[in-house]
């Protein structure tokens, strides 16, 4: 374990403010040497390196790395990380075919716990240290996913999926059991140790709306708890939803109406929502998860982030990964391929809006911006350590750049887990190359 009181030395970055509705040169705070000092897994201090602020402190020195706040995820299901690059469909029938068979895999508590490690390991070799996780129907599969995320004691936030209807019989919630089942696993994990829970109804499709319904009040009734599930992602889904809730006035007011919009509601997607219904994710807190490579993958659509952060009505949004119909654990690829959304959109996502979108504005996204996202006094010390001549390419390219924003976009251009130098989590390194990862 590390000791409790220890210190990075590094370049370091961190956002102050949102770049999309302030000036990104003064959003970002940029130290070229760093000293980032750590005391019982928090954040004590970040300033400019001296001989004098390191005295006495164990440092360990990241020479030419970047320290960055841990990457967010704020959609995921890792259950489907045996399936990820399933061929030729697009989403419904993409779930048919490959999601739900391999969901159902998840009956099996030791298959669930073998996943949950590899997801887990993957995800923190990447660089992320926090995400907004899917399990699967089955109360098992949370329990598997929460267990070994608090051994590692990362923050996660994590739900068992709700369906009873639209779903194979070895998937559905028994008449009556989805809500009583979800209550008791947030009952047992939501506010421990890092643990967050969210209530998890899969998407309108596959539930009735008695379980959205009820799905709203068990979230209500616990303040402070999540709920995640997924909006407009696709044309024929939305065409189906229409059909489902023909009361709806649009695909939000059906989550609505079940009262599931407000702060820590979690919306995987959105592409084809309107004006109307950005509105009403502004007005109500609802947050975005941007996914661009599951939304490339499965030829959903281009999410217009810029539409969706408009400076008199910004909704919240974060940057999703959405394996396994996302294509990458890495936060750099997401953020690569958010870029190239942007560009056939005819808009110009910079390095510090991908910066931010993955660090702050994650954290943003998930209420959780006074603990994590930023390098700051206070902060949970989760730290990734960029290292951005990991390649020979890299070491190439870099060499090359004129500023930091100009080798942060040659980061997400053509960095990925490669990059990644170290993992913090609260304060202590962990360690992903060995066949367990655990805190070092
Ligand atoms: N919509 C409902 N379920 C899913 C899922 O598992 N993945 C994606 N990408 N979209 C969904
Ligand atoms: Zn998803």
């Amino acid at each position: 374990p590390a000791p409790p009181r220890h210190a990075l030395r590094g370049g370091a970055i961190s956002f102050r403010a949102d770049p999309f509705l302030s000036d990104p040169a003064e959003a970002l705070e940029h130290w070229p040497d760093a000293l980032l000092v750590i005391e019982n897994g928090h954040i004590a201090s970040i300033g400019p390196y001296s001989p004098e602020a390191a005295a006495g402190l164990p440092v360990t020195h990241h020479p030419e790395a970047l320290l960055c706040p841990g990457f967010v995820d704020t959609h995921v299901h890792y259950p489907q990380t045996g399936m990820i690059g399933a061929y030729g469909e697009q989403l419904l029938a993409w779930l048919e075919r490959y999601t739900f068979p391999a969901e159902l895999e998840f009956a099996d508590p030791e298959h669930a716990a073998r996943v949950a490690r590899l997801f887990l390991r993957e995800l923190l070799a990447a660089g992320t240290t926090t995400a907004a996780v899917f399990c699967t129907v089955h109360a098992a599969s949370v329990e598997a996913f929460f267990a070994e995320s608090a051994r590692l004691n990362t923050r996660m936030i994590a739900g068992k999926v709700l369906m009873d209807r639209n779903a194979p019989p070895g998937l559905l919630d028994g008449p009556g059991h989805g809500i009583p089942e979800s209550e008791a696993l947030l009952l047992r994990w939501h506010g421990r140790g890092r643990q967050l829970y969210a209530v998890t109804p899969r998407f309108a499709p596959t539930s009735t709306p008695a379980q959205l319904q009820a799905a709203g009040r068990l979230w209500r009734a616990h303040p402070g708890s999540y709920m995640q599930t997924h909006i407009a992602e696709n044309t024929a889904e939305v065409d189906w939803v229409r059909e489902l809730f023909p009361e709806a006035s649009d695909y939000l007011d059906v989550y609505h109406r079940a009262g599931l919009t407000g702060p820590r509601a979690l919306f995987g997607h959105g592409i084809h929502l309107s004006e109307g219904a950005l509105c009403r994710c502004h007005q109500t807190g609802s947050a975005l998860a941007h996914c661009p490579t599951s939304n490339l993958f499965l030829g959903s659509g281009l999410f217009r982030v810029f539409a969706a952060k408009r400076a008199d009505r910004p909704v919240r949004v974060g940057l999703g990964s959405d394996l396994g119909a996302g294509t990458s654990f890495s936060a750099l690829r997401t953020m690569g391929e958010a870029y190239k959304v942007a560009q056939l959109n005819g808009d110009g996502l910079s390095a510090l809006h991908a910066f931010y979108l993955a660090t702050l504005g994650g954290a943003e996204a998930l209420a959780l911006e006074n603990r994590i996202g930023r390098l700051a006094p206070g902060y949970e010390a989760d730290i990734v350590v960029l290292d951005p001549q990991a390649t020979p390419l890299l070491r190439f390219r870099t060499a090359r750049c004129r500023d930091l924003a100009e080798k942060l976009f040659v980061l997400m251009t053509l960095g990925d887990e490669r990059v990644v130098r170290a993992t913090y989590v609260a304060g202590s390194r962990i360690l992903t190359g060995t066949a367990q990862a655990g805190p070092s």
